[in-house]
């Protein structure tokens, strides 16, 4: 086991967090966290002796936009990176791709690299509770297979970054849906979701308010609001229900890459 992990995550939702802090709790004693999710986030510098986990969620088969940004703020220096593209139980599509090209960008050696099925932060019954116990114990026994990678690795052994993982080079376009949180009247307008919108589209003063020019539609403030007084429009939440219902019964694969 090693002595220190670190877990650099974007998660809205937080079930992106979850699943990288199970992997990081099975391969470190000790996981030190990097949060992306908020702008005030400053960035971090890695060295080449570090084991660094970074994980950020599926939008449309894609990286959100935004994570891709604020990862320009990470300095690899050749530090080890697990990348984790974390999916909610419907396809992850170009985005390991995608994220296992911008830990490369920025300096990153990749140690290896996993497609997680989590629970959908959207529509919320689709892989409810995941990642599970199951989970937990695929993720301790893949925890393994990687520590023997890293230990192969420092005796210099086998390399870095030799294996594929799949997606398409360009990258599939996809754009969020133009659409934002209703606010009911519920709202106690206590703030807490202007205070942790990832891109401060709740006004502070007027929380019952989103800027759709800023939303990306990440579920956060639906999923902290202590009230429960944000939600998607009905006929918004209607029509994805609709289109995500062929998932509804399949258990969604982890797939590893070493
Ligand atoms: C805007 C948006 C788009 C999503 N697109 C996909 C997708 O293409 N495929 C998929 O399987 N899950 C998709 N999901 C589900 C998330 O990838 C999944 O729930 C992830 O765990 C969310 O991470 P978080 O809880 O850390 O925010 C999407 C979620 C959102 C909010
Ligand atoms: S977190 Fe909920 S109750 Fe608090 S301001 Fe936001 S919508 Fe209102
Ligand atoms: S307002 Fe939009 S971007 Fe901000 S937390 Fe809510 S869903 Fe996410």
């Amino acid at each position: 086991m090693l002595e220190n992990i670190h877990v650099v995550h974007f998660s809205p939702a937080g079930n992106t967090r979850k699943a990288a802090l199970l992997l990081a709790q099975a391969l470190g004693s000790r996981a030190v966290e990097q949060d992306l999710t908020l702008p005030q986030n400053k960035g971090c510098t890695f060295g080449p002796e570090d084991v660094v986990i970074v994980a950020g969620p599926v939008y449309g088969g894609r990286l959100p936009e935004i994570m891709v940004h604020r990862m320009a703020a990470l300095q690899g220096n050749g530090a080890l990176a697990v990348t984790l593209a974390v999916y909610g139980n419907r396809a992850y599509e170009d985005a390991l791709a995608e994220l296992d090209d911008s830990v490369g960008k920025q300096g990153f050696r990749r140690l290896s690299s996993a497609a997680l099925t989590a629970q959908h932060s959207i529509v919320t019954q689709l892989a409810s509770g995941r990642p599970d116990q199951e989970d937990a114990e695929e993720i301790r026994h893949f925890a393994n297979e990687i520590l023997m990678k890293y230990e192969r690795i420092l005796s210099g052994s086998e390399q870095p970054d030799g294996y594929p993982v799949p997606g398409n080079r360009p990258y599939k376009s996809w754009k969020p849906m133009q659409a934002v949180p209703e606010v009911t009247p519920a709202c106690v307008r206590c703030g807490l979701c202007a205070r942790r919108c990832p891109v401060e589209a709740i006004p502070a003063k007027e929380p019952s308010r989103t800027d759709p020019s800023k939303c990306f539609l990440c579920m956060r403030c639906v999923a902290i609001c202590p009230e429960k007084a944000r939600k998607l429009p009905e006929p918004v939440m209607a029509g994805l229900e609709q289109k995500l219902a062929p998932f509804m019964e399949i258990r969604g694969k982890n797939e590893w890459y070493l």
